[in-house]
């Protein structure tokens, strides 16, 4: 059958869906897969009523491609698709929403509050301290995300993170490393820890530094790999995440994991990260793609 590679969309991710669906297509046209790119604009369902396709690879990053909204609509349509269903995106797109179902679990994430309006600015300097991290709860690739250390800064981080038109968020900072998890078909794919010389893991160190490091193996013991693993794989159970995905989360000083976030639909660029596992574990790039795609089979 015929299958669409869904890329770009109308967030502000456009620039590395774009990168990540022509990754993707190249590897599919490889493994001679009848798969044909189509650069969503607007509305990513027209295309797919005027073409006819089979399956769906979606590798649309952010609002109106991770978050429900065009799994609803491939659901709709009858189509198989990629990744997560209708919930599991909606949920795991809302960094708050993601952390109200983590707490119901029992499962460990920063301590956070929601940042309505400039009286709220006080409020939260007395609730998490500083330095804390302001983020939109609905962004990704850290768009939008600034650190903050005292109450004028957290006020122009505030102002920075209105801009994207969805709620936000202060988090407590929390000292340690950074790790991410690749999950596929229900695996865990090797830890990767990141490093970088800026305040966090931000846009430019994700996509432009040459200064970020990656270790994967994480360096862990392979008994604390095993653990976070686990962690990842009951965070996305716990979300109804399935397919493919990744989580990000953090080890602090005191060895306590903390989940951050989960991406549906991450990153496939030559700098992102599941690949790069990926990769550690023997899978090639075009074998990776070829895995996700069969997990629209079940
Ligand atoms: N949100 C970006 C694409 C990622 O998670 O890789
Ligand atoms: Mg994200």
């Amino acid at each position: 059958g015929r299958v669409a590679v869904l890329m770009g969309g109308s967030a502000a991710e456009r620039e590395i869906s774009l990168k990540s669906g022509q990754a993707v297509l190249a590897a599919l046209v490889t493994k001679d897969i009848d798969a044909i790119g189509v650069d969503v604009t607007k509305n990513p369902v027209h295309p797919l009523l005027e073409q006819r396709f089979d399956r769906v690879f979606n590798i649309i990053h952010g609002r109106g491609g991770e978050d429900g909204v065009l799994q609803g609509a491939l659901e709709a349509l009858g189509l198989p698709y990629t990744g997560s269903g209708v919930l599991a995106s909606a949920l795991s797109m809302d960094k708050l929403r993601t952390k109200l179902c983590w707490l119901g679990a029992g499962l460990p994430t920063p301590r956070w509050m929601k940042l309505q309006g400039p009286e709220d600015v006080n409020r939260c300097a007395e609730l998490l301290g500083f330095p804390v991290i302001v983020k939109p709860a609905q962004e990704g690739s850290s768009i939008g995300m600034g650190r903050a250390e005292n109450e004028n800064e957290l006020r122009e981080a505030w102002e920075r993170a209105s801009h994207y038109n969805c709620s936000v968020f202060a988090e407590a900072w929390i000292v340690g490393r950074e790790y991410t998890a690749g999950m596929l078909d229900g695996e865990p794919l090797p830890l990767i820890r990141l490093e970088t010389p800026h305040a966090f893991y931000d846009f430019d160190a994700k996509y432009r530094a040459e200064t970020t490091c990656y270790h994967c193996p994480a360096g862990l013991s392979s008994e604390q790999e095993a653990t976070l693993q686990e962690l990842a794989l009951q965070a996305c159970d716990t979300l109804g995440v399935t397919g493919w995905a990744r989580v990000d989360l953090l080890v602090d000083q005191e060895n306590r994991p903390w989940l951050i976030e989960v991406n549906t639909v991450p990153g496939m660029t030559d700098h992102s990260l599941v690949p790069m596992a990926a990769k550690v574990a023997g899978l090639s790039f075009e074998d990776l793609v070829w895995r996700i795609l069969e997990t629209s089979f079940s």
